[in-house]
């Protein structure tokens, strides 16, 4: 079966899981990268990310090469903002056309989910959903994670 993890992380974290996991599922990898994306720290990177998720604002992205439809199963990751999915999955969820295919889902957050579970299983409504996971930044080793991370994907 043909597999592709597509992802957004800002600052690593999700990226570390998300390449994980497409290493454990051999699975093809497509980074999202918004064109231009500013590189700020400490509380101006909460102002400009979170009103772009609150917003819903969806960030012209670098150019792929990848077909979803080449897939039979897609696992998205992405990092909480501002209790929902970070905006360049946003653009891809507009762009692309994601139906009937085996899907699931990571995202990373340090406590405060929100409610990003509920609205990425709407998005992917017209799929079958395998299952979903998420991971805290701030708390835990990375080593437990990466542990949870593994053993979930065995049942995918
Ligand atoms: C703009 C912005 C908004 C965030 N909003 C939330 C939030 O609502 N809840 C939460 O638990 N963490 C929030 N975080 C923390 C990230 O979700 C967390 O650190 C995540 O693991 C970062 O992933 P990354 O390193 O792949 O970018 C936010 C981080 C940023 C930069």
């Amino acid at each position: 079966m043909k597999k592709l993890v597509v992802y957004y992380s800002y600052e690593g974290n999700t990226k570390y899981y998300a390449d994980l996991l497409a290493n454990h599922l051999q699975a093809d990898v497509l980074e999202l990268k918004p064109v231009n994306e500013k590189s700020s720290k400490g509380f101006t990177k909460f102002v400009w990310g979170g009103y772009q998720a609150v917003m819903k604002k969806k960030p012209e992205l670098v150019a792929y090469n990848f077909r979803p439809a080449d897939y039979e199963m897609l696992v998205f990751a992405t990092p909480v903002w501002a209790g929902t999915f970070a905006p360049p999955l946003r653009t891809f969820f507009e762009r692309e056309d994601i139906n009937g295919k085996k899907v699931a889902f990571l995202y990373t957050h340090q406590g405060g989910p929100g409610k990003v579970k509920e609205q990425l299983e709407e998005v992917l409504s017209d799929n079958h959903l395998l299952g979903s996971m998420d991971i805290l930044t701030n708390k835990g080793s990375q080593e437990e994670n990466r542990k949870r991370l593994l053993s979930w994907a065995q049942a995918l």
